[in-house]
């Protein structure tokens, strides 16, 4: 019978057998697939696993600091590698606005930030050569690096199928390793789903914020700025976003919906009345759906005075957004995201 007890000392042992005396690497996302994969891994090896968490400053607030928190509460052991990137990733994405070109810059600059992290982990580890001129080459002793990856259920079965929704957008992943490193891969949870793999992560003692966490796209807020990202414009949004978060947390909606994108329409300009004065500002959009796999979407019916909360206090504490609009339109035919 399937108990989250019988999968976890099953796939513990898995990884006992497949990693044996080697040692691991694991990119976490702050999600909670890669959470959970690092998780039972951990259980399996102990401090032979590393975690890498690549900030690419595209992070909502405080985000960074709660992921890195609720790793340190969970996994008493595993090691965790944080990566500040975030002038890397704003240099990469300098005068950029077309989404698909974003998306591709964020893409590559994490597997090059993700890369070098591992490149650092794996010298220490004795698997690849000290130094030298970059190179990764493999040491003699021919020691396998594993790549821990938290790829569902789902995952196997649509990119078998290998059409939909990845010729709409570009999703950002791990990938593209270099070719002459033996990397294995580990994937505990590749025959469960969603909703097994929360309740696996609450068994091994996962907290709520990740185990509930709602889907963030890897690309974080540079795909939710309509423009350049720049740093003041991310910091705007990361205000209003938090805003928004916590008066949908409040009245108790986080179950309720798939999550809420709020997005700044950088470019875009109204005139504006605040204080005694006239305003020039940018709107903000409020993008909340409910769906089941986010392949279609509804928008979600969110009650008028949690929204009238949310432009409230927007509005008043953030001066640089003087309007709040709504977008109820489901998927098809609008995308959840807007880029
Ligand atoms: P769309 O905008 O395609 O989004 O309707 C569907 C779901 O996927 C999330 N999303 C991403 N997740 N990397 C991710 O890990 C990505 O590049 C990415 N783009 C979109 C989105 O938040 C929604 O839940």
């Amino acid at each position: 019978t399937w108990t989250t007890g019988n999968v976890i000392d099953e796939q513990v042992a898995r990884v006992r057998e497949q990693i044996g005396e080697g040692t691991a690497i694991c990119a976490l996302s702050g999600g909670v697939d890669s959470a959970v994969a690092a998780a039972l891994v951990q259980r399996a090896i102990g401090d032979r696993l590393t975690c890498v968490y690549v900030d690419h400053g595209l992070m909502r607030q405080d985000e960074s600091v709660q992921i890195e928190k609720a790793f340190g509460e969970s996994t008493g052991g595993a090691r965790l590698v944080v990566v500040d990137a975030e002038q890397q990733f704003l240099d990469a994405l300098a005068g950029v606005t077309d989404p698909e070109t974003k998306r591709k810059i964020i893409g590559r600059e994490f597997i090059r930030v993700f890369e070098k992290a591992q490149a650092d982990i794996l010298r220490e580890q004795g698997v690849l050569e000290a130094e030298g001129d970059g190179s990764l080459e493999t040491t003699e002793n021919d020691a396998t690096a594993f790549l821990v990856q938290g790829t569902l259920y789902p995952d196997v079965v649509e990119s078998g199928g290998g059409e939909g929704a990845a010729n709409i957008k570009s999703h950002h992943n791990v990938g593209g390793l270099p070719e002459d490193l033996s990397f294995e891969l580990v994937e505990p949870l590749r025959t469960l789903f969603k909703d097994e793999v929360r309740a696996v992560g609450s068994e091994l003692g996962l907290p709520d914020e990740i185990v509930w966490r709602q889907p963030f796209p890897g690309p974080g807020l540079g795909i939710r700025i309509i423009g350049e990202v720049t740093k003041d414009r991310l910091d705007v949004l990361r205000r209003a976003d938090a805003i928004a978060r916590e008066e949908l947390t409040a009245a108790g909606l986080d179950r309720d919906i798939w999550q809420c994108p709020v997005v700044l329409l950088a470019d875009v300009r109204s005139v504006g009345v605040q204080g005694d004065g006239r305003t020039y500002g940018h709107p903000i959009v409020l993008r909340p759906v409910t769906s089941d796999d986010a392949m279609t979407a509804d928008w979600a019916q969110v009650p008028y005075e949690v929204l009238g909360r949310i432009s409230t206090r927007i509005t008043n504490q953030v001066p640089e957004i003087n309007r709040v609009v709504l977008d109820v339109t489901s998927k098809p035919p609008g995308t959840i995201e807007w880029e």
